[in-house]
C-alpha cells in the first residue's frame, strides 16, 4: 500500500538494511512481523473507502501486509524501480508476469539459456492459451531481432544465464524491445542488484527468484517482480493478487533479514569465487572453467560494461565426463550437493546426472552442458576450505 518509491537512502547498504521501513508504534529497530490474513476496518465507510482505493488501509494479506510492503519497498530501491510485487517463489513471479502481460496471439522472444521452468511455463503451459514464442541466442542481439514479430509484447532474457554462464546484452535488448513496442524483462536472479542493476540500462521489469541471494541463506523461496514504471506496476497488481502466487509475512521477514547483508555476502563470494576459478582452471583434471571474471570468458567484456562483477557462480568441465563428474560429487564433503544458488551455503551439482538428467547428451551437449560440466555456486566459508574440499574431491576422480 501507499507509494512505496524510496530513494531517501544514498548508499546500497544503508538501503539494503534500513529501507522500506518507515518504523511502527513500538519504536522497533527491526520491521515486526505482521501475521494476520484480515485487517479490522474502523467503520463500513472506512471498508469501502478501503475497497476503492487499497492505500487507505489495509484489507487482507493477499492483497497487501504492512511487512511484504517493507521488502517491496526495500526491493524496488535497490534495483532503481519505481515499485515491486513480492510473490510465493521466483517461478511463481516469472508467471504472474506472463499472466498480467501475455494475451492470446501475443508473441514472447526468450533467451534459449535460461532457467529450465520459465522455458516450460512458456513452452508446454502458456502455450495452452495461445501464446506464441521464439527462443534465441540471445547472446548475440542480432538473433532478437530477428526474433522480432509484428505481435511480439515482451522480450525475457537472463544474463548471466546458468550453467553456461551466457550474457546477454541488457541495452541492446532493450533498444529491440522499445524500437518493436514491447516490454523488456531481466530475470537478475544471478548477478543481484549488488552487481548488476538491469533498469539502468533500459530494463522495464526485473524479476528474482529471492531464495537465492536475496534471501542468501537457503532457507526460504520467495520471488519478486520490481517495475520500472509505475503504469507497469499498476497492470500487473491487479492480476497479481488474484492469481494468488503471494507472498507470506513470515517469508517476508526473514528475507528483509537476509538483504541486511546482502551486500557483504555479494561482495565476499564474488572474491572467493575469483581465488576458486583461478585455481580450478590450473587443475589437471579440469578441461574448462566458465567464470565471468576469467580472462579466458568470452563474454567477460560485455559483462563489465553491464555489471561491476562477475558474481560468485560459476561452471567447469572435467575431463572424465559424466563419470567424472559423478565421482566428483559423490566425494565432496563441505560443498553440499545440492541445487540452488546465492546462498553463504557453497553448493555444487552436476547438471547431466541431477538437473538435466532427463535430456539426452546429445541434447545436453547442443544446450551447452557437456556430461563433464559442474555447476557450482560459491558461499561464504573460508576459502581455502573450500579449495580443500575440491582437492580431495578431484582426488578421487
Ligand atoms: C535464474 C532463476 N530464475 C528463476 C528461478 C525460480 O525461482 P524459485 O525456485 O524461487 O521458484 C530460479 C531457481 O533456481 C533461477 O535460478
Amino acid at each position: 500500500m501507499s507509494d512505496k518509491h524510496e530513494h531517501e537512502f544514498e548508499g546500497f547498504a544503508t538501503r539494503s538494511i534500513h529501507g522500506g521501513f518507515h518504523g511502527d508504534e513500538y519504536g522497533s529497530v527491526i520491521p515486526p512481523i505482521v501475521q494476520s490474513s484480515t485487517y479490522k476496518f474502523r467503520n463500513t465507510d472506512h471498508g469501502a473507502q478501503c475497497f476503492k482505493d487499497h492505500t487507505q488501509g489495509y484489507i487482507y494479506t493477499r492483497l497487501a501486509n504492512p511487512t511484504i510492503d517493507v521488502l517491496e519497498r526495500n526491493v524496488a530501491s535497490l534495483e532503481g524501480g519505481a515499485d515491486a510485487l513480492a510473490c510465493s517463489t521466483g517461478i511463481g513471479a516469472v508467471n504472474t508476469l506472463f499472466f498480467a502481460l501475455l494475451n492470446a496471439g501475443d508473441h514472447i522472444v526468450m533467451s534459449e539459456s535460461i532457467y529450465a521452468p520459465t522455458r516450460i511455463n512458456i513452452e508446454r503451459h502458456w502455450s495452452r492459451f495461445g501464446v506464441e514464442f521464439s527462443f534465441v541466442d540471445s547472446s548475440d542481439a542480432d538473433n532478437i531481432r530477428a526474433a522480432m514479430k509484428p505481435n511480439t509484447r515482451m522480450v525475457f532474457i537472463e544474463t548471466p544465464a546458468n550453467p553456461a554462464i551466457a550474457v546477454t546484452d541488457i541495452a541492446a535488448a532493450a533498444a529491440i524491445a522499445h524500437g518493436n513496442g514491447c516490454l523488456l524483462a531481466v530475470d537478475n536472479t544471478v548477478l543481484s542488484p549488488v552487481l548488476q542493476r538491469p533498469i539502468e540500462h533500459g530494463a522495464d521489469i526485473v524479476v528474482h527468484s529471492i531464495t537465492k541471494s536475496l534471501n542468501g541463506h537457503s532457507d526460504v523461496v520467495g520471488g519478486i517482480i520490481v517495475f520500472a514504471h509505475k503504469e507497469h506496476y499498476k497492470e500487473v497488481h491487479h492480476a497479481w493478487y488474484h492469481l494468488g502466487a503471494t507472498m507470506d509475512p513470515h517469508q517476508a521477514w526473514l528475507v528483509i533479514r537476509g538483504l541486511k547483508t546482502l551486500e557483504l555476502r555479494v561482495k565476499q563470494m564474488q572474491k572467493s569465487a575469483k581465488k576458486i576459478a583461478k585455481w580450478l582452471e590450473k587443475h589437471p583434471k579440469v578441461k574448462r572453467v566458465h567464470y565471468l571474471g576469467l580472462k579466458s570468458h568470452p563474454q567477460r567484456e560485455l559483462n563489465e560494461k553491464q555489471a561491476s562483477g562477475p558474481g560468485s557462480l560459476m561452471s567447469f568441465e572435467l575431463k572424465g565426463g559424466l563419470e567424472a563428474g559423478k565421482a566428483m560429487m559423490d566425494a565432496v564433503r563441505l560443498c553440499s550437493l545440492a541445487v540452488s544458488l546465492g546462498g553463504v551455503d557453497t553448493l555444487i551439482q552436476h547438471p547431466a546426472s541431477m538437473t538435466h538428467v532427463g535430456m539426452t547428451s546429445e541434447e545436453r551437449q547442443e544446450a551447452g552442458i557437456p556430461d563433464g560440466m559442474v555447476r557450482f555456486s560459491i558461499g561464504c566459508e573460508t576459502t581455502a576450505d573450500i579449495i580443500a574440499d575440491l582437492e580431495q574431491a578431484l582426488a578421487r576422480v
